[in-house]
């Protein structure tokens, strides 16, 4: 049998991505269990909803680290030894605010991966869903989605894809219904891409995307 994987699986807020990777573990939808959840802001509902599950929590306020004077650089070393110490196979960003440094990223070479609500190439950064909405009102889009990529480098979500899910604009949408199916879409993507880069089925030197698409 072969040895159940763990998940070091860090967020900024709500954590509606990560409660579908615990939803996931405990119906053994994947063979892994979730070590260890980091926030880097405090209160955030994401660790309620990890604390629930009994799952380990540990807040690295970026912005606490900051006031103290603290750089990007010394932040992510501090992550860094808290992510080492719960020997993760895989380190989900999942609804993770903030831009990894080479502090962090050259521990872990290959065991990154992120969640980004937009098609990739398209969107890189903030408000993703909401600049596609606006490009769709303009006529400049049909389509948006979302991507789960490897984190090689510094670089604002980029990387080589795992997975993909195409979602279509619908005529009369409402950013509040467009924002609820791409959550939808992103739950079921990244349960799927986190499957495929534990299997091994995707590296982060050569990936093979699989595309899917979210009509309902
Ligand atoms: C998701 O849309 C993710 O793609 C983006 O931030 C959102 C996080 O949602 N980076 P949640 O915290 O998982 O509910």
């Amino acid at each position: 049998m072969s040895k159940v994987k763990r998940l070091t699986i860090l967020i900024s807020g709500n954590g509606s991505n990560l409660e579908a990777l615990i939803e996931a573990c405990d119906t053994n939808r994947l063979q892994a269990e979730v070590g260890l959840v980091i926030s880097s802001k405090a209160a955030v509902f994401g660790l309620e909803r990890a604390r629930r599950h009994g799952i380990p929590t540990k807040v690295l306020s970026w912005s606490e680290h900051r006031a103290c004077g603290g750089s990007r650089s010394t932040y992510d070393q501090q992550l860094a030894r808290c992510v080492a110490a719960s020997h993760p196979d895989l380190i989900v960003l999942a609804g993770w605010m903030r831009i990894l440094t080479r502090s962090f990223l050259d521990r872990f070479p290959g065991k990154v991966v992120n969640l980004h609500p937009a098609l990739p190439g398209a969107f890189p950064g903030l408000h993703a869903i909401e600049r596609a909405y606006t490009a769709w009102r303009e006529g400049t889009i049909r389509e948006t989605g979302a991507m789960v990529h490897w984190v090689p480098d510094e670089g604002v979500d980029t990387g080589p894809v795992i997975r993909v899910v195409r979602v279509p604009l619908r005529a009369g949408e409402t950013l509040e219904g467009l924002t609820e199916r791409m959550h939808t879409a992103e739950h079921g993507l990244l349960v799927q891409a986190i499957a495929a880069a534990l299997a091994g089925e995707v590296g982060s030197l050569g990936p093979s995307a699989a595309e899917a698409r979210a009509d309902h």
